[in-house]
């Protein structure tokens, strides 16, 4: 039976479907590592700790499908068990608890994800369908790690009253700095709402200003969505962003940009943007002490209006075990 779910629960990127191939690689997960590799059934993730005496597994290689240790040879199954112990005669019985810890692992949105423990939800969609859908084009156009936790970067990710002071210009105006009310829905998977604005530049080359509509759609813990809809009704632009949980105080973003207009248009003028606005919030985000997001709403100073969406994106981060599986890592 399953308690109160963790950080471990859910579906967590570690890397680009490109990065693994038949040699294995460590990516860092939760305060710990993975080792990742490709054999002739699909992506495999295990605990990068070999049982025995605790080598990265990462440092070995894979042979006819078995993930071979580098120290003493042993050899593992994509289950995790360990099929073969050099040392020992041919035919000898091996140790049931001779196992790696493999763990669940997809591929989606171009990405590999990874679940350490049960997952209580599904990788998460993106609205509407839109990746990979007809009349729509993406690509990923941002992946840095930050020096700050998965629940800062994502905070920020929908706290837009911040626009007129960190993207002057680009995202907002000092003049048109009020927070007009608007309404924080809760959805099955995490909360959702919506505003409009004027958007103060010439962003995708219509020209002057425009009412745009701004859709944000989170899926608990890490993964946001941003459908930004112009005056048409029709042209959209989302901007999505999936954060992998490093560490108590490190974070890699992954923000890809789905469009169905201007498609002629090269990516990279969309990108270019996009890296702009991210690099500015980088330095905020990375400035903000403590690096974990106090998700008790006591700490820090809350104003009622702006502040809606992290209030509730507080309170229902909260509701997350504090001590999952790798030990002191809460959200
Ligand atoms: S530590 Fe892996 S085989 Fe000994
Ligand atoms: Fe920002």
């Amino acid at each position: 039976m399953l308690g109160q779910p963790t950080l471990a629960n859910y579906w967590h990127p570690i890397c680009a479907v490109g990065d693994i191939g038949e040699q294995p690689r460590r990516f860092p997960l939760l305060g710990d590592f993975v080792v990742a590799y490709r054999d002739s059934e699909g992506p495999v993730a295990l605990r990068d700790l070999c049982i025995h005496r605790g080598a990265a597994l990462s440092l070995g290689w894979v042979r006819g499908d078995r993930l071979v240790c580098a120290y003493h040879g042993w050899e593992y199954d994509r289950t995790g068990g360990c099929v073969r112990i050099p040392s020992r005669p041919a035919g000898a019985p091996i140790p049931r608890a001779a196992r790696a810890q493999a763990y669940r692992t997809q591929e989606a949105y171009d990405l590999v994800w990874v679940a350490v423990g049960d997952p209580v939800a599904g990788i998460p969609a993106f609205p509407g369908g839109v990746f990979g859908k007809s009349g729509w084009h993406g690509f990923l156009s941002y992946r840095k790690v930050w020096r700050t936790s998965a629940a800062r970067s994502v905070e920020n990710f929908m706290d837009f009253s911040h626009f007129p002071y960190v993207h002057p210009g680009l995202l907002g105006t000092e003049d048109r700095a009020e927070v007009q009310p608007y309404a924080v829905e809760k959805t099955d998977d995490g909360l959702f709402f919506a505003f409009e604005q004027q958007e103060p530049s010439d962003l995708y080359g219509k020209g002057g200003t425009a009412t745009v509509r701004y859709e944000y759609t989170l899926s608990l813990p890490f993964t946001i969505h941003l459908n930004k809809i112009e005056e048409d009704g029709v042209s959209a632009t989302m901007i999505s962003m999936a954060t992998t949980p490093v560490s108590p105080t490190a974070s890699e973003l992954y923000v890809w940009i789905i469009r169905n207009h201007s498609l002629s248009r090269p990516d990279h003028e969309f990108g270019d943007f996009t890296r702009t606005i991210m690099e500015q919030d980088r330095v905020v985000v990375e400035s903000q002490r403590p690096e974990e997001l106090p998700v008790s709403l006591r700490e820090e100073l809350h104003i009622k209006v702006p502040d809606a969406a992290s209030l509730l994106y507080r309170t229902q981060l909260s509701a997350l075990a504090k001590v999952d599986a790798f030990g002191e890592y809460g959200a």
